[in-house]
């Protein structure tokens, strides 16, 4: 490298950072009243366990699942690509649907597989029952409902699941192939 590149290197190096240093002092003033920064201690990190049923009636004549959308080809395809469903499910302490209702799955699944079955999921989990009355987790992910277990991301929540992450097992205990009626064990463990 002849004396000369050296040199312009070098400007090119300093003239960047002198551009970097002032973009920094500009966002640092930048920073207005809605939005404050401070540093956190960390917290000590909490597991919870959760184990319930969850029961998604689609047919009959009050369904907790309804079909809201779907595509041109949904019925003709094999794993109802397109369709869109929004769900408001009891989950019960037990398999058995009387059984003590601790919380609602409520939001929107749609099926998003050509070749499998496969439900894109978005719900809130909402618990109404002892210290976790009032606090929801949020579920996003895939469920290929049928595989006997599924994994799916726990990715927020509320109340005392705030800053919630962490995965939920689904593993169907009940489905009614005729109907499309099922009830699912979810073991979540969350973070939080
Ligand atoms: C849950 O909280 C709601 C609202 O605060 C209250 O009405 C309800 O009785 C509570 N349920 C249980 C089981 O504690
Ligand atoms: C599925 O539902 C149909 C229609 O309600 C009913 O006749 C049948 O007995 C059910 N099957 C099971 C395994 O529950
Ligand atoms: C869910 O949790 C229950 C109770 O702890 C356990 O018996 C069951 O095997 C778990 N299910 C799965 C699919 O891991």
């Amino acid at each position: 490298m002849s004396k000369k590149e050296y040199m312009d290197k070098l400007i090119g190096v300093v003239l960047m950072l002198i551009f970097s240093l002032v973009a920094w002092a500009q966002s640092v003033e930048e920073e207005s009243c809605w939005a404050t920064r401070s540093v956190v201690q960390k917290k000590e990190t909490e597991i919870t366990n959760l184990h319930f049923y969850f029961h998604d009636t689609v047919s009959g004549k009050n369904p907790s699942a309804v079909r809201v959308a779907q595509a041109a080809g949904t019925n003709k395809s094999p794993t109802l690509f397109g369709v869109v469903m929004i769900a408001d499910d009891p989950l019960t302490e037990k398999p058995d649907p009387d059984s003590k209702l601790v919380g609602r799955a409520q939001g929107l699944y749609g099926s998003a597989g050509q070749q499998e079955l496969a439900l894109i999921m978005a719900l809130n989990f909402g618990f109404v029952d002892g210290i976790y009355n009032g606090s929801s987790i949020s579920l996003l992910g895939k469920n290929p409902a049928l595989q006997p277990v599924r994994e799916i991301a726990i990715v927020g929540g509320t109340g005392v699941f705030r800053l919630a992450r962490g995965y939920a097992i689904a593993h169907t205990y009940w489905f009614n192939a005729t109907t499309g009626d099922a009830i699912v064990q979810y073991n979540v463990t969350v973070v939080h």
